[in-house]
């Protein structure tokens, strides 16, 4: 029962989650896994993303996970609620319930003029939109931006040309129509700048935040032993490894799973 937090994305984006989540509950042991052979999930259907999700969760419970951090908009927005009833005690905290109650909470500021961006999948579950709009009642932008994933994964973040031509292809028109983005998919933090070209100078809501103060509200049993953080991926653990020196600023040794 003290065993750990286990978190996963497709792929690096939830490493920007897991960042918050170590800042919050420091004394706690992690687990990450990044599906990177099977990103990105934005385009894929909501049984395949069920099935990938619980492909994971059975692997984190032969670590005795403790609780799950969806920390992926894209299963968040698709398998939580399966994946909830099917493992019933198991807690479960995802990004974009957190990032809506945050998004109304800003909401009661004068001029707020939302913008929700995230994975084609996402967008199309209308998530968001109900749990934001219909509670408040206050005008919602939504756009899915599917390229941006698969171009974080490739290294191309920050202001880097082909991200901020990516963001002004998907975002340019609303210039000026917005004044603040959600961040509706995990790997979109590591693209501010590119999206800060496209829009202007605008404020962000990172779900990271919200889904770290979600996590630490849970009545969790306290660790057993001092904290420790693994990682593992799918994909290749050079190219992982290679991009969390980036996002987390430190050297990590991903261990590959051949299958789950
Ligand atoms: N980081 C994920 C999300 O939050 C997945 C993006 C993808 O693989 O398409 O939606």
């Amino acid at each position: 029962m003290g065993g750990p937090i286990c978190i996963f994305d497709s792929g690096v984006g939830g490493l920007t989650v897991l960042q918050k989540i170590r800042r919050e509950m420091p004394d706690e042991s992690l687990v990450y896994f990044g599906d990177t052979a099977r990103a990105p999930y934005g385009g894929k259907d909501a049984k395949t993303l069920i099935s990938h999700g619980r492909e994971i969760i059975n692997f984190f419970l032969k670590h005795d996970a403790k609780m799950i951090i969806m920390a992926c908009g894209t299963s968040s927005s698709t398998s939580y609620d399966t994946l909830c009833a099917e493992f019933p005690s198991l807690p479960i905290v995802d990004t974009i319930r957190p990032a809506a109650e945050e998004t109304l909470r800003q909401a009661q500021a004068d001029n707020f003029r939302p913008l929700f961006i995230a994975t084609q999948a996402t967008i199309n579950s209308g998530l968001f939109s109900r749990l934001f709009s219909d509670e408040s009642g206050t005008e919602l932008h939504a756009r899915a931006c599917p390229l941006f994933a698969p171009l974080v994964e490739a290294g191309h973040i920050g202001g880097h040309p082909t991200a901020v031509f990516a963001a002004k292809n998907y975002l340019a028109d609303l210039r000026g129509k917005v004044n603040t983005v959600i961040l509706g998919c995990t790997h979109y933090p590591l693209l501010k700048l590119a999206i800060t070209q496209a829009l202007g100078e605008i404020t962000f809501i990172d779900p990271a935040e919200a889904t770290a103060r979600a996590a630490a509200a849970k009545n969790l049993p306290p660790p057993t032993a001092p904290p420790k953080i693994s990682y593992y991926t799918s994909g290749a653990p050079e190219k992982f490894s290679s991009l969390a020196r980036i996002i987390l600023n430190e050297n990590i040794a991903p261990k590959k799973l051949a299958s789950l």
